[in-house]
């Protein structure tokens, strides 16, 4: 196997190793996917301030995020499904996270329970992603199993509430087991890694809901269950009762509004997420990146504002910084390492990031991640 140097590496061992209904699930975005492509696309317009004649030799990635330790300013984003990248995938991933010292979210759609997670990392914190379903004791249930668990944040999610379609997963048939099709099954055959792996663990339903959510005992179509069950009556008045519920730590994701942001800090946000899921909702809202200052500029003050859509390199974690972000998500730059490599491979992707970050940062004649700012960069 040829040496892994970048993300882009672990994309392509991972096509190579995933199923193609769970690769297409990743490797994609809504509709025409401009806004899945904008999200990389206008990382690469801004420009870097290059210095030089700086003492470089002491340097720091190191900060915080919602007050938490964290070794660099890059979290793992909640997926759902990533135990069928790879077997036991939220359990790998969130093992790579605790070695690194990231925090790692697990999606309320994750394979993997909250449990079984905390279990398995010897109950180290990690984060967790509430979806807010029509059933609000089901909901009320997964915020105190996330207390149980140690969980040191909670994420709630605001803008899925409505699915956005996503030609590939209605063409592949996604469902959770893979339907035994001629199709499918050919295509797993020349995935044996995968299947090996996949027959050695008992992960594989939707851990948090099957046997938790009233009557549910199975569910194969992710789409059909969040179709049903998501409430479409969302409001601030549920990130209030949230929030007053958990007492805890609150990051509300899904944000690319300064009015929204405002009502998302003013409902009891310690910070927000400006995300537009990966470009997989509303295809063409406006990149993370471009809707970011303003966001910062609305409640920067008062909460701490992230990001996340569209990062594949440390040097993109280094732009979001600069222009006011305290802390980054990484969606498929993890799913690629998992599917790749397992831990291993996710360890890779936060190292690869890590080093660009640190690289770019010194370029940039600052050793410190605490004192990045526009300064940085070019045309700001
Ligand atoms: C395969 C996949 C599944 C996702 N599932 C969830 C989820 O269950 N909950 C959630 O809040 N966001 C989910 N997201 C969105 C991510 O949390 C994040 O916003 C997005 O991946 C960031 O973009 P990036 O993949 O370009 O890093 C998902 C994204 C992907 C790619």
């Amino acid at each position: 196997m040829a040496e892994i140097t970048c993300i882009e590496d672990l994309r392509r061992l991972a096509r190579k190793r995933v199923p193609r209904m769970f690769y297409d699930y990743v490797d994609g975005g809504s509709w025409t996917e401009y806004t899945y492509r904008a999200n990389e696309a206008d990382f690469q317009r801004l420009e870097f301030r290059q210095r030089v004649a700086f003492d470089i030799t002491q340097r720091s990635t190191a900060t915080t995020m919602v007050g938490l330790p964290v070794s660099m300013p890059v979290a793992i984003a909640p997926t759902g499904l990533t135990g069928m990248q790879h077997a036991d995938g939220e359990i790998l991933a969130a093992r790579a996270a605790k070695d690194f010292g990231v925090p790692f979210t697990l999606s309320t759609m994750s394979i993997c329970s909250i449990e079984a997670v905390a279990q398995a990392t010897d109950h180290h914190p990690f984060w967790f992603q509430v979806y807010v379903t029509r059933d609000r004791t089901f909901v009320e249930g997964l915020i105190e199993r996330a207390r149980h668990a140690h969980c040191s944040a909670l994420v709630v999610t605001m803008d899925l509430q409505v699915f956005g379609q996503r030609h590939k997963d209605k063409k592949n048939g996604l469902a959770i087991p893979p339907k035994p099709t001629l199709r499918n099954l050919a295509n797993m055959a020349s995935k044996p890694r995968w299947c090996l792996n996949m027959l050695r663990t008992r992960n594989r339903q939707f851990g948090n809901i099957v046997g938790h959510a009233k009557g549910v005992d199975n569910i194969s179509s992710l789409v059909d269950w969040t179709r049903e069950q998501f409430d479409p009556r969302l409001s601030w008045q549920d990130v209030a009762w949230i929030k007053q519920r958990w007492g805890g730590k609150l990051i509300v994701k899904g944000i690319q509004d300064p009015e929204d942001a405002r009502l998302a800090v003013e409902h009891g946000a310690d910070a927000i997420i400006v995300s537009n899921h990966g470009g997989r909702q509303l295809d063409g809202a406006a990149s993370s990146i471009s809707a970011l200052p303003a966001i910062v500029e609305a409640v920067g003050r008062h909460a701490e504002v992230h990001l996340d859509g569209g990062i594949r390199s440390g040097q993109d974690v280094l732009k979001a910084v600069a222009l006011g972000a305290r802390g980054t998500y990484i969606g498929r730059a993890m799913l690629y390492g998992l599917g790749a490599l397992g831990q291993q491979g996710v360890s890779t992707a936060l190292e690869v990031i890590r080093n660009e970050l640190d690289l770019s940062m010194a370029f940039c004649g600052r050793t410190d991640i605490r004192e990045v700012n526009r300064e940085i960069l070019l045309h700001r």
